[in-house]
């Protein structure tokens, strides 16, 4: 089965041609970080009219690069959330033209399922597993008894982690996107500086206590005048960001026995995760490679596959070709309930 697959919910545009949720045939990812470095953060209106200046021209590449004829599509997938509701409207308006045009089913995919799905690229998933989500938006244990179900164990209570990576970076003036280029910093510093310890029950997390206590640290060394070694803070703040993920997922190993964790989102590319992982964890692990770690289609095909063999039912169209929008208003809230 070739699926075309849309993902425009933040700052990347991509097209991707994936078949039967294993391989990929081509993921074109168009990235609008120059655009939002300028100024320090995602730019939601500015972040929607890129999507539309894009995304023909990511449409066209992905098709040319997989090197199958737009006849030989069986589904449209896309985005459906949660995300900018600027941005994913541009890809669900271009997936629904395509779908429509071509007469293909569409379906809407959960953002944080296609996260978890990135890691299909790679090698089939063993249930039943737990998944760790770690990105800009989400700080998430999700224990999956088989394919397409997913049954929350704990969140953040509030900031997520890379919100927390992007908040501490700036402070330290690293320039946006901020988690990659702390990680890289941290490298060099030694964790010194006394960091709070976050030990909630469950499987609960927290990132605002941790980020206040560097916005204060900081601004006190700053007051008394005393030198600061950013590398230190850097690696000080990581350390404490990742211990907490290491103790709450561990927990979850011990009392869900899961074949394989399940690593996905942005933070899942970070360096000291990778490092360190094998050590902390005894379970088999699951890491997408580092090019299907951030926004792409290609993971939102990958979902789709698998939610199309459970539930082949697509969006409908009426005569003058919109898509329904009871459908869509139902795909929206199903979308949202698979997590929440
Ligand atoms: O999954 P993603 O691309 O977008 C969301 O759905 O949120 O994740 C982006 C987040 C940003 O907060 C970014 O700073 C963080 O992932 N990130 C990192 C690293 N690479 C990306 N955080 C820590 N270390 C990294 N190497
Ligand atoms: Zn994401």
């Amino acid at each position: 089965m070739n699926i075309l697959s849309v993902e425009t919910s933040c700052d990347e545009t991509s097209v991707a041609i994936t078949q039967d949720g294993t391989r990929v045939l081509s993921n074109v990812v168009l990235s609008q970080i120059k655009t939002h470095a300028l100024y320090g953060g995602v730019v939601p209106e500015i972040a929607s009219r890129e999507h539309v200046e894009g995304i023909t021209r990511v449409f066209d590449q992905a098709i040319a690069e997989a090197g199958i004829p737009k006849e030989a599509i069986d589904l449209v997938a896309v985005t459906q959330g949660p995300g900018l509701i600027g941005s994913l409207l541009v890809g669900i308006n271009a997936a629904k033209a395509f779908a429509y045009a071509h007469d293909i089913p569409i379906i809407g995919v959960h953002h944080i399922v296609g996260h978890i799905y990135a890691n299909a690229t790679k090698q089939p998933l063993e249930f039943p597993l737990l998944a760790l989500i770690i990105s800009g938006g989400h700080t998430e244990l999700i224990y999956m008894p088989e394919h397409m179900r997913f049954e929350r164990l704990g969140k953040t209570q509030d900031d997520a982690i890379g919100e927390a990576y992007d908040k501490v970076a700036r402070l330290l003036d690293l320039g946006y996107p901020g988690g990659p280029k702390l990680d890289q910093l941290a490298h060099t510093g030694t964790p010194s500086i006394p960091m709070p310890n976050v030990a909630l029950d469950g499987y609960d997390f927290s990132y605002s206590g941790l980020k206040s206590h560097v916005i204060n640290t900081l601004h006190n060394l700053r007051q008394r005048r005393e030198a600061i070694e950013p590398s230190d803070v850097a690696s000080s703040f990581q350390t404490a960001a990742f211990k907490q993920i290491f103790t709450q997922t561990q927990k979850a190993i011990e009392t869900f026995h899961p074949k394989q964790l399940v690593i996905a989102g942005g933070v899942a590319g970070n360096q000291y995760l990778r490092t360190h992982m094998h050590t902390v964890w005894d379970v088999p692990i699951q890491i997408p490679p580092l090019e299907y770690c951030m926004d792409n289609a290609a993971m939102i095909g990958m979902a789709a596959y698998y939610q199309w063999q459970q539930h082949p039912v697509g969006w409908t169209f009426d005569f003058n070709g919109h898509a329904r929008m009871d459908f869509i208003q139902k795909a929206y809230t199903e979308g949202e309930e698979v997590i929440r």
